[in-house]
């Protein structure tokens, strides 16, 4: 049996919920929310799940050690005192990340550097030997979290942000994270019983997404690498044993997912990268401008985007979300749309009433995720 350990799922402002319900969806014990993360408790196997799995986690710690600190002397002395050759070979590589929230330490680079220090001094002094540092691919990543005076740290289960799934090799201007369109998409309450649209697809993050959010496909089958692969503890067969008991659980899907761009070069990267996630039955792509387009059909169907928001766009946002809206009220009876936007006061412009909105951020940028709910038959939308 393995051990059982506690371990921290970061993600968005605005998703705790979500990935609260993931959590618990792949069977996680000891759930408590908290603000952009979620901390939960399960074994080695469960660590390699939920990075495989959770599409709304940036990444996951692994907490080993904390304590109170007052300043660097205090950092330096605990992280000296403990035993860090269960993580990491004298000659091994190591980085470390540092958050701060804390009026007693104000850089966060300079507490990465000595809690570094502190590591590789007590390798030097134990051993002789030292390991070094290697931002890209070190064997071992660590977290520095400092709240207050309270410190925690952390080994870095992931690596890499696990936005990065390893099917986007085109990308387009401005693509939106992988997690955060996952979690819009979630947060919409999509549930793959429909047809779904991007109007605005650019590389197809979001029929990627949707796509697997239909099938319940893990969204990191096809990632490159995890931080525990490089662990001493590395257990290939059980990660592969995680991976086959996962694909077991996809399921089918029979609806469409639908992307236009009118940029064709947005169009083609949407099709690589729909081919490289191996979802390309799925989903089509077509060169169209969404404002001369029509709904096909009576089905409902489903629409999650992130339209321009104009920063680097040299057009007019107010007469842009105006066609948004007149599209939607004239072409697209019977849909629900879902769209996000920085651009507060182009927004303004859209004409309809929105039946929801979800304050979130994307990057630094604080956004609206908005509901349009267009009848069908009606050419107005839901005003409630
Ligand atoms: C912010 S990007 C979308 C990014 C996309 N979600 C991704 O992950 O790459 C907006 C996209 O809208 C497209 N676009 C702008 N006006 C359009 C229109 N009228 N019809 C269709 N696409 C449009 C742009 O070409 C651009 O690719």
């Amino acid at each position: 049996m393995e051990e059982n350990f506690k371990m921290i799922a970061k993600t968005l402002f605005g998703f705790e919920d979500i990935l609260e319900n993931e959590l618990i969806q792949l069977g996680a014990q000891n759930i408590n929310k908290g603000v952009r993360m979620v901390s939960f408790v399960g074994d080695k196997g469960f660590m390699y799940k939920a990075n495989l799995a959770l599409r709304t986690a940036i990444k996951i710690l692994k907490p080993i050690h904390s304590f109170k600190v007052k300043n660097e002397t205090d950092l330096y002395k605990n992280i000296y005192a403990m035993d860090w050759s269960q993580y990491l070979k004298s000659n091994g590589t190591l980085a470390v990340d540092a958050t701060i929230h804390s009026d007693l330490f104000s850089h966060s680079l300079f507490i990465a550097q000595k809690t570094k220090d502190a590591i590789v001094d007590k390798f030097r002094e134990t051993t002789g030997e030292r390991p070094s540092v290697d931002l890209k691919f070190p064997d071992v990543k660590i977290n520095v979290h400092i709240s207050k005076n309270h410190c925690n740290i952390s080994l870095d289960t992931s690596g890499d942000s696990l936005h990065k799934r390893g099917y986007k090799t085109a990308t387009n201007i401005a693509p939106i994270n992988e997690v955060l369109a996952a979690g819009l998409i979630m947060l919409s309450g999509w549930d793959g019983q429909c047809d779904f649209m991007d109007p605005m697809c650019g590389s197809g993050t979001m029929l990627i997404e949707a796509a697997m959010i239909a099938c319940n496909i893990p969204p990191n089958l096809m990632r490159k690498e995890f931080a525990f692969e490089r662990w001493p503890d590395w257990d290939v067969e059980l990660f592969e044993k995680i991976e086959e008991s996962l694909l077991k659980k996809t399921r089918d899907f029979h609806h469409k997912i639908i992307g236009y761009d009118k940029a064709p070069s947005a169009v083609k990267k949407a099709q690589i990268n729909a081919e490289n996630a191996q979802l390309d039955d799925f989903i089509t792509v077509k060169h169209e401008d969404f404002f001369k387009t029509q709904k096909g059909g009576n089905e409902k169907l489903h629409m999650v985007f992130n339209p321009p928001y104009g920063e680097r766009l040299n057009i007019d946002m107010e007469l842009f979300y105006k066609n948004i809206g007149d599209t939607l009220k004239q072409s697209y009876p019977g849909t629900d749309a879902w769209f996000i936007t920085s651009n507060l006061n182009a927004l303004k412009h859209v004409g309809l009433r929105p039946s929801r909105k979800i304050q979130l951020y994307n990057a630094k940028l604080e956004s609206r995720l908005v509901k349009y709910v267009m009848y069908e038959g009606s050419k107005k939308a839901k005003f409630n």
